[in-house]
């Protein structure tokens, strides 16, 4: 039996032309143009952002945010164990100290309260929350208990343009929020990311440092602060101005077919979801999660099941390692801290990370038909799995 994944992105003569139009003007450069202009002004009412910048990428998203003061060199950034590299990397080349935190067995997003600051560790002046695959982290929650401490708060929202908590997208609450644009997210533009502000000081200083450190319509080569070249190209700007128009439409097809497949995956005996949480919110649905949970289960089990959907065609991956099963983790690692305390720090990203997997969005905007028939593949999978053992 084999799944026939839909195309990602989707994608007609409206791109093709939004594209062929920036070429046609050769106002390629957002400072020239008007389309990532556009953009930022339409992602920010997605968002409910007072302010937007549209930068090259995610892992740049962080790196700006992080240089616009959410923290400063020598100083500590928590961070869930179970994210995607460049939540880590972003505080890394920073200089600052991540601080790898345990994530929650239910939600797999950062488990509050908040760890409290180690006695010999880093002082600790930032958070960065990552909502995982598109669950919402609870930021009435987080945002308290980062107000408490005086934590700066960086979501890193790679995964969730359309979250929602409690009826409040992303961009309302404390801090700065980043998201990826690159061609596998919900809002692809093959790359691209942004970062959305509500605080006016903050979005000034990040327009200079987006910049090269100089003004936007500054022609006396005025380089004021420190900084590198963060900007969005036009070309991705007029992809995304496309792309945004199917945001919503999309965005609706996978709420719907989130619900029959989650329900249906947890009827599956040895699977455990990852938990939509109990609080009003919206899921963004940019992956289906869910780990092996049977006696026994282990990472090779998990990477048979993967490897064995994987021939089926169906969109499907490994969830990311904890961070600090990754060698770069080392290179820059919270100091004085071993492997082993890091493992028991975190034993829920050590279970999920080697028993999870992901499926991808795409698996949403199949036909109906094709959802019944991956449910009967991961079961058929996992049954076969489980006979031949470890
Ligand atoms: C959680 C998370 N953060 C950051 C990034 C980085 O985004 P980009 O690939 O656009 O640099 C990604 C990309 O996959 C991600 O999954």
């Amino acid at each position: 039996m084999r799944f026939d994944a839909v195309a990602w992105p989707r994608f007609d003569e409206r791109e093709v032309a939004a594209v062929a139009a920036v070429v046609r003007s050769g106002k390629w450069w957002r400072n020239e143009g008007q389309w990532v202009g556009r953009f930022e002004e339409r992602f920010g009412e997605l968002e409910g952002a007072a302010h937007v910048i549209g930068v090259t990428n995610g892992t740049q998203a962080l790196e700006l945010a992080l240089l616009a003061g959410a923290a400063g060199p020598g100083e500590g950034v928590i961070l869930p164990a179970l994210t995607f590299y460049s939540t880590l990397s972003s505080v890394q080349r920073h200089g600052a100290v991540p601080v790898v935190a345990d994530v929650d067995a239910e939600s797999w997003n950062l488990a509050l309260p908040l760890p409290p600051d180690r006695a010999d560790g880093p002082p600790v002046t930032a958070v960065m929350p990552v909502h995982f695959g598109g669950m919402p982290v609870d930021m009435d929650r987080l945002a308290s208990d980062a107000r408490a401490r005086g934590l700066a708060v960086v979501q890193d929202a790679a995964h969730g343009p359309g979250i929602k908590v409690r009826g409040r997208a992303l961009a309302a609450f404390d801090g700065v929020v980043c998201y990826s644009f690159q061609h596998a997210k919900l809002l692809p533009g093959g790359e691209g990311g942004a970062v959305a502000f509500h605080d006016e000081e903050t979005f000034r200083r990040s327009l200079l440092l987006q910049n090269c450190g100089r003004m936007p319509g500054d022609n006396r080569y005025l380089h004021e602060v420190v900084s590198s070249n963060f900007r969005m190209p036009e070309l991705t700007g007029a992809l995304l101005c496309c792309q945004l128009d199917r945001f919503r439409p999309l965005a609706g097809e996978r709420a719907k077919s989130a619900q029959f497949l989650r329900e249906r995956l947890a009827e599956i005996e040895g699977l455990t979801l990852q938990r939509v949480p109990d609080f009003d919110c919206e899921v963004s649905n940019y992956l289906i999660q869910a780990r092996l949970s049977y006696p026994g289960a282990d990472a090779n089990a998990r990477d048979r099941l993967v490897q064995s959907l994987q021939r089926c065609g169906v969109p499907v991956n490994r969830v990311y390692p904890p961070l600090f099963e990754l060698e770069a983790y080392w290179r820059a690692p919270e100091p004085g801290v071993s492997p082993e305390e890091l493992r028991q720090r975190c034993p829920n990203a050590v279970e999920i990370g080697a028993t999870g997997f992901s499926l991808h969005h795409r698996v949403l905007l199949s036909p109906f038909d094709d959802q019944v028939r991956l449910v009967g593949l991961v079961e058929e999978a996992l049954r076969s799995v489980r006979r031949a053992g470890t």
